[in-house]
């Protein structure tokens, strides 16, 4: 990497925002192409600035691999998202300019304890969502993201069991639409995501009878919203289940004139830019990922000078988890609005 010396005197939080985005440019220019940054939805405005891609956090990592000319690729999102991209690119230095950024839902099911739920139900297949590390890939058969886990339960044999960690909600997300008894799934969530409820739910539906419903599938309302949508209570064509990336893109048709989002508040102003006619407002204020917003501007420039934070896994756990996440590519493309 660059491995700069910093200039006599200069300390990162000293620097105005003006400076920071003067530094953070020089650096980049100095990288040019050996260099591509990407940024998940729920960053900061000020570091998705720089990012040379969006996206959701499988795309992301999809896109690390497809840079030939990148050596380094800057991941501006989690942790489990950047050892993603490792994964996929073995090859490049994969960076996070925190690697304190973890992931509540990734922590709620560690390898050991996967290995023991696995020997509780031998034969069955094991699907995991994309937010675990990659311990937990190298144990897992196919992976999955919240735009494409139905399909992929939908793709194993009826009558094979299904361990499905380690979301519940997205578990009973899936479990629901396909009827399917023989799936156990992991209790764990992610505390944003979780606190969002069916009651605050409710009472904004009641609320705003005109507005549509964009709702992640990590989320504890999920399953009361498609209650909700099933028994009438919003039209069903107006409750729609999203990965970030889905509602990215369904901000672009919507023909409602407000939306009600339930998933992190970050994802707001990627929807307000997408469509600046609709309003867009979160169902709940207070579901702010405090690892997500760990990475700055400040944090981006120290990486970018500095080489840090590199993500490393070890080769053989590398190669296991890359089969699982093959698996999930090899069934197609991700469905982009995760209906
Ligand atoms: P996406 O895969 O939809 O980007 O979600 C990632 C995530 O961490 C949700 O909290
Ligand atoms: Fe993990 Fe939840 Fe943060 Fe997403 S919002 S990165 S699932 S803690």
């Amino acid at each position: 990497m660059l491995r700069l010396q910093l200039p006599l005197g200069e300390r990162y939080t000293d620097a105005t925002p003006g400076e920071l985005a003067d530094r953070i440019a020089a650096a980049k220019a100095t990288l040019g192409d050996r260099l591509f940054i990407l940024g998940h939805h729920y960053q900061r405005d000020e570091v998705m600035e720089w990012a040379d891609a969006r996206g959701d956090s499988f795309r992301l990592s999809v896109l690390a691999q497809e840079q030939p000319q990148a050596e380094y690729i800057v991941f501006c999102g989690v942790h489990f998202m950047a050892e993603t991209a490792k994964i996929l690119a073995y090859d490049k230095t994969i960076l996070i300019p925190d690697e304190r950024a973890g992931c509540s839902l990734a922590e709620t099911l560690s390898a050991d304890q996967l290995r023991a739920w696995k020997a509780e139900h031998p034969g069955a297949v094991v699907v995991s969502y994309v937010n675990t590390t990659a311990a937990v890939k190298a144990e897992t058969d196919i992976c999955c993201t919240s735009s494409n886990a139905v399909e992929v339960v939908a793709s194993i044999p009826a009558d094979k069991e299904v361990l499905f960690g380690p979301d519940q909600f997205l578990g009973a997300h899936v479990q629901r639409t396909l009827q399917r008894d023989n799936m156990h799934i992991w209790m764990g969530e992610c505390h944003v995501h979780a606190g969002i409820n069916g009651a605050e739910l409710r009472e904004r539906v009641l609320a705003e009878p005109d507005a549509e419903f964009f709702i992640h599938p990590e989320c504890g309302c999920a399953t009361s919203a498609l209650y909700l949508a099933s028994s009438g209570v919003i039209p069903e064509g107006r409750t729609r289940i999203l990965s970030t990336g889905g509602m990215a893109e369904a901000a672009v048709t919507t023909t409602a004139k407000k939306v009600l989002v339930a998933t992190e508040t970050g994802m707001l102003h990627q929807l307000r830019k997408a469509n600046p006619l609709v309003i867009f407002e979160p169902i709940n204020r207070a579901a702010v990922c405090k690892y997500m917003k760990m990475i700055t501007p400040e944090k981006l420039l120290m990486s970018l000078r500095e080489g840090r934070d590199e993500v490393t896994v070890p080769f053989d756990i590398a190669q296991r988890a890359r089969q699982s996440v093959e698996r999930m590519i090899a069934l197609g493309t991700p469905s982009p609005t995760g209906e």
